[in-house]
């Protein structure tokens, strides 16, 4: 099946990195928030980052301007009738995400597939929320959704090969690694890298070292782009700590369980650069 317009649930985080690749990628966009204000800051965003391309000269202005073209903002789920793959990323909540899927399977015609970017939640329960388990799946991007090369993709036991394989060439479409795991928790990345994100706040929490000398020796010792507090910030330590509650849940691993200094770091609105403090500081 060939995709033509995609559809993106979500203008956060995410779903605005996700609707700027693919409009960069020349499909035709629509993207969804629960209200003006919130849509009007996800499509700020995008203009942002795709303006920081342009200045870094890896971005002409001619094609911000055509992959700003390419993207309709919208505020009602029913704008999706006409796309053929819609890409879910709101907040990561079962229910929500249940009630989304039940409502896009009403609106979006037979061949559409409904994948969730989800980092950690089960796909097949959100599947079953539909009348569409084979024409559903995992499409897990990694924040900066236009600059990571990563797209995870997750099959659940009812996706069909057709999609699977449409998934694939729609992730190599946009110039993405395309990797396919199961419907397990955490998938491969977050399986193995929440426990280096968790034990690194460990390290810090037991006076192991410094902020700086753990994201250093991270940085400089394995060349990774930025060290695991650092990251964490990037990510948002919000997010951190309910991957790592969800994955906790599902395999018992104590491992996977949350840093005291974690959860009061969330409790306090220490969330990293979203909101202007979490391991380190920034100006919002
Ligand atoms: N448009 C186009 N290109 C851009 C750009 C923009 N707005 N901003 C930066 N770039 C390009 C730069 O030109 C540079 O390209 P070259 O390497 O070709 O020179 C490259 O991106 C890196 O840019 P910078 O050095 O300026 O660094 P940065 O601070 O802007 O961003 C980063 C760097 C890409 C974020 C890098 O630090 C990185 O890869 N960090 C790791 C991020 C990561 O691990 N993400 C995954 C998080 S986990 C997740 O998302 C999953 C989950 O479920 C929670």
């Amino acid at each position: 099946m060939e995709i033509k317009k995609v559809g993106v649930v979500g203008c956060g985080i995410m779903g605005s990195g996700i609707a700027q690749v693919c409009a960069q990628s020349g499909y035709q966009v629509t993207v969804s928030e629960i209200n003006d204000e919130l849509l009007n800051k996800g499509l700020a965003s995008i203009d942002k980052f795709l303006t920081k391309g342009v200045d870094k000269g890896k971005v002409s202005p001619q094609d911000k301007d055509a992959a700003l073209s390419r993207i309709k903002g919208t505020t009602t789920i029913k704008d999706f009738y006409d796309c053929d793959l819609v890409i879910e990323a709101a907040i990561e909540n079962i229910e929500l995400k249940k009630k989304i899927f039940a409502e896009l399977d009403k609106i979006c015609p037979k061949h559409t597939i409904l994948a969730s970017n989800t980092s950690s939640l089960s796909l097949i329960e959100m599947a079953v929320a539909t009348t569409r388990p084979d024409k559903m799946l995992g499409l897990h991007f990694f924040n900066p959704a236009p600059l990571m090369k990563l797209l995870e993709i997750i099959k659940t036991v009812a996706t069909s090969d057709e999609t699977l394989e449409t998934a694939r060439a729609f992730g190599k479409s946009l110039g993405k690694n395309v990797v396919t795991a199961q419907d397990t928790p955490g998938f491969i990345v977050n399986r193995l890298a929440v426990l280096y994100q968790l034990e690194a706040i460990r390290m810090l929490e037991n006076g192991i070292a410094t902020r700086e000398d753990i994201d250093t020796a991270i940085t400089s010792g394995l060349g990774h782009p930025m060290g695991p507090l650092t990251l964490n910030d990037l990510v948002g330590n919000d997010v951190l700590y309910l991957i790592a509650n969800i994955l906790y849940e599902e395999t018992k691993n104590p491992a996977y369980a949350s840093p005291n200094l974690l959860k009061k770091m969330v409790s306090a609105g220490w969330l990293g650069r979203k909101s202007g403090k979490g391991f380190y500081e920034y100006n919002k």
